[in-house]
C-alpha cells in the first residue's frame, strides 16, 4: 500500500511573554530581548501538522483531512486559542512558551489521538519568519 504523508494546517491566536521566573531580570533580558516585556504580546500562530501511513485503497485516503482537523482542535486549539499560554493553558505550565515548547507540547497531547497513524512532524510558525519544526523525541534527521 503507499504510505502518504498528509499535512493539515490550522491557527490560532494567543499571547505569550518569554521569561524564565527561574533567572533574573537581565538574565531574562539578555535571552530575550523585547519578548521579554510584561504583559506579553500577540500571535497568530501557524500550526502545521503531518500524519503518516499508508492509503486505504478502499476510501483512497489515509485519513480524513477533517477528522485530523477535528482532532486538533479538540486537543489543540481549543486550550489554546485566545489564550495566555504563559498563565492559561495547564499543558505548558511550567514552560517558557517559546515556539519550540509548545511544537513539543502540541506533539505530545496529538501523537496518542492520531494512531495508528503516525504523527511525523509538528510546525509551529510564530510568524511568516520564525518557525520551529517538531519530530519528536530523539528523531533522526531526514
Ligand atoms: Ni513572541
Amino acid at each position: 500500500m503507499p504510505v502518504v504523508r498528509l499535512t493539515k494546517r490550522l491557527r490560532f491566536n494567543a499571547t505569550h511573554r518569554l521569561y524564565n521566573p527561574e533567572l533574573d531580570e537581565q538574565e531574562n533580558r539578555r535571552l530575550y530581548g523585547k519578548c521579554s516585556d510584561p504583559g506579553g504580546h500577540p500571535h497568530t500562530y501557524r500550526l502545521e501538522v503531518t500524519v503518516e501511513g499508508p492509503t486505504d485503497p478502499r476510501t483512497g485516503m489515509l485519513m480524513n483531512f477533517a477528522e485530523i482537523e477535528a482532532i486538533v482542535r479538540t486537543e489543540v486549539l481549543d486550550r489554546f486559542d485566545g489564550k495566555d499560554l504563559n498563565t492559561e493553558v495547564e499543558a505548558m505550565r511550567g514552560r517558557v512558551p517559546t515556539a519550540e515548547h509548545i511544537a513539543a507540547v502540541i506533539w505530545d497531547r496529538l501523537e496518542p489521538k492520531l494512531a495508528p497513524r503516525r504523527l511525523v512532524e509538528v510546525t509551529v510558525g510564530e510568524t511568516e519568519s520564525n518557525i520551529a519544526v517538531y519530530r519528536g523525541q530523539g528523531a533522526e534527521r531526514d
